[in-house]
């Protein structure tokens, strides 16, 4: 870390979402956003969020639109609370503008915490005059939205947990410097796509992950075998990459999915984010495997499907999907890359 140009500066940095292949579903500190157990995902290149951010001494209070509108009551404080962490390490105390714009498919209900959160980490650290690493972007994004450290890099990602079974390489002292992403450099990454199916049809609001999955870690009797299969899914996912065993990882995508959402369902009061169209999406995963395609289900705080595929068999198996019964819209993305900057008017 290191101080560069005085304020104001203004700064517009852009991520990419990505899909957990292995999940993050607990916190075991909440009040610093550090997960329970570790993760892997792909960042996807099809879906991203451009975030404008500038600090103005003129301003007095922070202001935050999204997509254009000005975000919600709840949305601020949440976005403002985590400010104060750039503020506090650079030093100053100033107010921000954040203008952040997602470029997903049309209502598609995809969550974009993870790519607003590391777009805003990058925004907002540059226009604050810090230039970080990306593990500490990592982490402070982390501070934000847990799978957003992921976010700060393309690619497949792991990010650990920063627990006793779980840390990084070269772990540091506390917690937070332990809680990180890192990318998982792989030849497997320019193969893998991720079909995205839409499930639309009236769907209700359900509950976001955030609250979800406390509830899960303090109802659900499954919750402590869903921690233990993270850990042991982990190091088996971070095994097949290495092997560039894609069969080896789709088993295990699918498969860890369909364990959080066990826990989740099993938590009381349930927690259902499936729809019927989520049930036709995954027999239609299962007949592409039998049919000797290459295609792995995953869902996350909603009910759309994701199928893990390769560059080979994408087209089919978005053919496929499209014609599911439920699904609105589908798209194919490859790997994506990591946060960056795309414009930094102080650096004009
Ligand atoms: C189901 O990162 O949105 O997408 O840290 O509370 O902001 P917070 O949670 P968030 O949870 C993501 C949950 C998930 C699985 C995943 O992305 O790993």
């Amino acid at each position: 870390m290191s101080p560069s140009s005085p304020l104001p500066r203004a700064v517009t940095a852009r991520a990419h979402a990505n899909i957990a292949l292995v999940k993050y579903w607990g916190k075991r500190d909440a009040a610093r956003n550090l997960p329970a157990a570790g993760s892997l995902s792909l960042t996807l290149d099809a879906l991203t969020t451009v975030t404008h951010v500038a600090f103005d001494p003129a301003l007095p209070a922070d202001t935050m639109s999204l997509d254009g509108r000005p975000a919600g009551a709840g949305e601020l404080g949440r976005t403002s609370a985590w400010l104060d962490l750039v503020r506090a390490r650079a030093g100053i105390a100033t107010r921000a503008r954040v203008d952040s714009t997602n470029h997903f498919p049309t209502a598609s209900g995809l969550a974009s915490s993870a790519s607003g959160y590391a777009a805003l980490a990058l925004a907002a650290t540059r226009a604050a005059g810090l230039t970080l690493t990306a593990r500490e972007l990592s982490i402070l994004a982390r501070q934000g939205s847990g799978s957003a450290a992921r976010s700060i890099f393309g690619g497949l990602v792991r990010l650990h947990a920063g627990t006793p079974t779980d840390r990084g390489a070269d772990a540091r002292s506390s917690d937070d410097d332990e809680a990180y992403a890192v990318a998982l450099p792989s030849p497997l990454t320019s193969t893998l796509r991720m079909v995205i199916a839409i499930v639309g049809g009236g769907v209700p609001k359900t509950i976001g992950s955030r609250d979800a999955m406390d509830h899960c870690a303090e109802t659900s009797p499954f919750y402590a075998a869903w921690i233990a299969a993270v850990e042991r899914d982990l190091p088996a996912a971070e095994a097949a990459i290495a092997a560039g065993d894609v069969a080896a990882l789709g088993a295990l995508v699918e498969a860890n999915a369909l364990a959080m959402h066990a826990a989740a369902i099993a938590s009381r009061p349930a927690i259902i984010y499936w729809q019927p169209a989520t049930l036709a999406c995954l027999a239609t995963v299962r007949a592409l495997r039998g049919a000797g395609r290459a295609a792995w289900g995953t869902m996350d705080a909603g009910p759309h499907v994701k199928v893990l595929t390769t560059a080979a068999d994408a087209d089919a198996v978005a053919a496929a999907m499209r014609a599911t019964a439920g699904v609105t819209e589908v798209m194919i993305s490859a790997a994506g890359g990591p946060a960056v900057v795309v414009e930094d008017a102080a650096a004009c």
